[in-house]
């Protein structure tokens, strides 16, 4: 299947298909980021570019706490840290997600349990409330592709337990449960700010709390001196410890944090012209009973990517499914991939050969056999990073008929396996 017509049959033009361009960088982000050069490339406080973009975030998410940090990877290490998890404790963390959202563990010696999940991405609360709970501190959730989690089960069940809820919001900027934003309902939030997000410095990480001591403790893991003298009292238990901290620096960038600053304000713009594309696209992919989309009932979606899947009991294929929409010009339609079943990678099966403090004959290993939807979903799923801005509309309606065009191609039979 390899019509060319949506591109007007010119091959060239079908080779290199018009690119959805993110970050956009409009006017206001230059002059913002002209005017931080101006103004200083390094901020030893809590002040300036990050104390505006920090009362920001905090505010919009109605946290008391909010600090910056030079990657997404970074701020959630940091949030491992002011748990206390100590060597051997354990993480449940969603077997599908971006590896980082785990992988900071490792150094601090804890043990990640994955647990699987539902046939919209995102953490299962049924296989979570089956998981033996015993020497388990926290559990990590990410809201995939933008998709909310079940927040409200799953801080319930935390709570109940007395286990630390970690909320990876990197996929989610701007995505709603129940009205309130991700991020407002765990102990500690963090958000990754890298060049792909839908807020971002480019690289960059914010993590929220609003629990005292874990912000202190984050602070002290990855920043020292000015910024934890103006802040840790003298009296504090780690007062001494100002001057090094705890011996990190993952301190963010101003050019990245005044970049993100200045996205921050169109973030509603962006929101409102994803949920246009998307229900378009969803009108279409629902009426096809082989395509399952994300239940989004009481979920606002900032459809950082727009997700959906061939269901396992069909019998269209989805490699050839999705090789039909690249040759219909819809390069951007995008499987597999970087995020992925945590269960297949080395480090979660082989700690111990990179890190010292596990031991072969003792780590409890990372496959499980219930971990079954995390592979089906990674083989199975399709995701697209939808517009952001209304002038694309010409793409969207091409597009839009590409994927017509398969999913009735696919409907006939002729994409069976
Ligand atoms: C879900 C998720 N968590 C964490 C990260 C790590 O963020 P960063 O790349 O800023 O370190 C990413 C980045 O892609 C991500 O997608």
């Amino acid at each position: 299947m390899s019509d060319l017509a949506i591109f007007g049959g010119n091959p060239a033009v079908v080779e290199k298909p018009p690119h959805n361009p993110w970050p956009i960088i409009n006017e206001d982000d230059r002059a913002a980021v002209l005017a931080q050069l101006d103004e200083s490339i390094s901020i030893y406080d809590n002040g300036g570019i990050f104390k505006k973009f920090e009362s920001k975030f905090s505010k919009l998410h109605r946290r008391k706490h909010a600090l910056l940090f030079n990657s997404g990877t970074a701020a959630l290490h940091s949030a491992y840290f002011s748990l206390g998890l100590k060597p051997g404790e354990i993480v449940i963390a969603p077997s599908y997600t971006f590896p980082a959202s785990v992988t900071p563990i490792f150094s601090l010696g804890g043990i990640p349990k994955l647990c699987d999940i539902g046939t919209d991405g995102n953490i299962c609360f049924e296989s979570l409330t089956r998981i033996n709970l015993q020497g388990v501190k926290a559990l990590v959730i990410t809201h995939i592709w933008g998709i909310p989690c079940d927040i409200l089960k799953i801080s319930q069940f935390c709570k109940e337990h007395r286990i630390f809820l970690i909320e990876d919001c990197s996929h989610a900027h701007g995505s709603r449960f129940d009205n309130t934003l991700v991020g407002s309902f765990g102990d500690i939030a963090v958000w990754s700010l890298q060049g792909q997000k839908t807020i971002s410095g480019g690289e960059g990480g914010i993590l929220l709390t609003n629990a005292d001591l874990l912000y202190e403790r984050a602070l002290l893991f990855g920043h020292y001196n000015k910024r934890c003298y103006q802040e840790i009292e003298s009296t504090h238990n780690f007062s001494e410890f100002r001057g090094t901290g705890f011996g990190l620096k993952m301190r963010a960038h101003p050019l990245a944090i005044a970049l993100a600053d200045s996205q921050l304000s169109r973030l509603e713009q962006f929101l409102n012209c994803r949920q246009f594309y998307a229900d378009k696209f969803h009108r279409l992919l629902e009426q096809f009973d082989f395509i399952e989309t994300p239940d989004l009932s009481q979920k606002f979606c900032n459809f950082y990517r727009l997700s959906f899947v061939i269901k396992n009991d069909s019998k269209v294929k989805v490699d050839l499914f999705h090789e039909a929409l690249i040759a219909e010009g819809a390069c951007e339609f995008d499987r597999l991939g970087s995020t992925m079943p945590l269960s297949r990678l080395a480090l979660f099966k082989r700690p111990w050969e990179v890190y010292p403090i596990y031991q072969k004959s003792s780590y409890p290993g990372a496959d499980n056999d219930d971990l079954r939807v995390a592979d089906q979903y990674y083989i199975n799923s399709i995701r697209l990073p939808i517009w952001s801005d209304r002038s694309w509309d010409h793409l969207a309606d091409q597009y839009l008929s590409a994927l017509k065009k398969v999913l009735t191609a696919a409907a006939s039979g002729e994409l069976d396996s």
